[in-house]
């Protein structure tokens, strides 16, 4: 059967690192309240890099470790909800600057959160119906672009980062066992980043700003329940045990959340892979980023079952199943 395999990761962060102090001189919180709620010590912060620049590094990082010219990659695609321009996409930037063959499709996914797992959804996929051979994957966001600077309630989450996976179909029992994907556009309200475009003079809509809004209790609360049910959901669908589960990798936004899901599944904390604390919440980029660092650090090894699963605004929510 012909299945999508990871044969590389990449990642990148922007160098600037802004920590908890650095935001107690910028909004009243503290180094206690931020890690005591959230589990953030501190996270990158672009200071020039864009989007597509950042998607860019991460792609070249990931092809690297696959081993493989960017001519074989014949698929890209991005989750992102950050990107440079409304259009062109940052996956046709990312095929231009990399130098990927002209033809390929190359598209992106709003899916907040979520849009790193919607899109290996959509390219796993297209690699098991014969279409594609060789894709990339990336999640990029850089919430420092849309974040209010001056709102305590939002600013001290999130972080800039980006990861990336190339996918290969082969032949084997390795490789995407299974995704889910699943949203619920009734709750909208609860996380979302208004356009800010100008009016036109046929259709006068009040400006706005266009800054990150969160109702965080209430997102919270969502985020426990689904993240649970979503990963039992990817369980059942491959007849797998908890105990079976080598790694989870949950999308990084609070350590509370994560705390609360694997409870609710009844894995152990140390099956967990946790970074929020180096880079908060990077929205797309942080499943992919995460897994990055597990492959380098040596901790996923031939034949582990890694469990992912995301939850963002929308609500999205999401999970993968992947035998290493
Ligand atoms: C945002 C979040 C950390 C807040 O934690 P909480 O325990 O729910 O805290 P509350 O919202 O009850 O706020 C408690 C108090 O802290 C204050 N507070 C909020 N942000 C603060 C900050 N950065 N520093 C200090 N105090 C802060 C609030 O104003 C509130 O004060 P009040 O009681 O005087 O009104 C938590 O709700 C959360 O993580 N939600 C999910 C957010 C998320 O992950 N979103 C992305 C999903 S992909």
């Amino acid at each position: 059967m012909m299945r999508a395999s990871i044969i590389g990761t990449g990642s990148y962060v922007p160098p600037r690192v802004i920590k908890n102090q650095d935001l107690e001189r910028m909004v009243d919180t503290s180094d206690e309240w931020i890690t005591s709620r959230t589990g953030i010590k501190e996270r990158r912060i672009a200071d020039h890099e864009t989007t597509n620049e950042i998607a860019t590094k991460t792609a070249k990082n990931a092809l690297k470790a696959a081993g493989i010219s960017p001519k074989e990659i014949d698929l890209i695609i991005v989750g992102t909800v950050t990107p440079e321009m409304l259009f062109p996409s940052t996956a046709c930037f990312v095929q231009a600057h990399i130098g990927a063959n002209r033809g390929i499709p190359a598209f992106d996914i709003s899916a907040a959160c979520s849009g790193f797992l919607y899109a290996l959804d959509i390219a796993d996929k297209y690699i098991r119906a014969g279409v594609n051979k060789k894709a990339l994957v990336i999640g990029v966001d850089l919430f420092s672009h849309i974040v209010d600077w001056k709102d305590r309630n939002t600013c001290v989450l999130f972080g800039d980062g980006a990861g990336a996976v190339v996918l290969s179909g082969e032949k084997g029992k390795s490789g995407i066992l299974s995704t889910h994907i699943h949203a619920d556009g009734h709750y909208w309200k609860m996380l979302y980043t208004p356009l800010c475009i100008a009016s036109s003079p046929f259709h006068n809509k009040p400006l706005e700003n266009s800054f990150l809004r969160m109702q965080g209790n209430e997102t919270f609360k969502v985020a426990v329940r689904t993240m649970g049910e979503v990963c039992q959901e990817a369980l059942d669908h491959n007849g797998l045990k908890v105990e079976d589960v080598s790694l989870l990798i949950p999308h990084q936004a609070n350590m509370r959340i994560i705390k609360a899901t694997a409870e609710r599944l009844g894995l152990p904390e140390e099956k967990i892979y946790i970074n929020l604390d180096k880079y908060g919440n990077t929205s797309a980029g942080s499943i992919p980023l995460a897994l990055d660092e597990a492959v380098k650090k040596g901790v996923i090894k031939k034949g582990d079952i890694i469990l992912f699963v995301a939850f963002g605004g929308g609500f999205t929510w999401a999970s993968a199943v992947v035998r290493w």
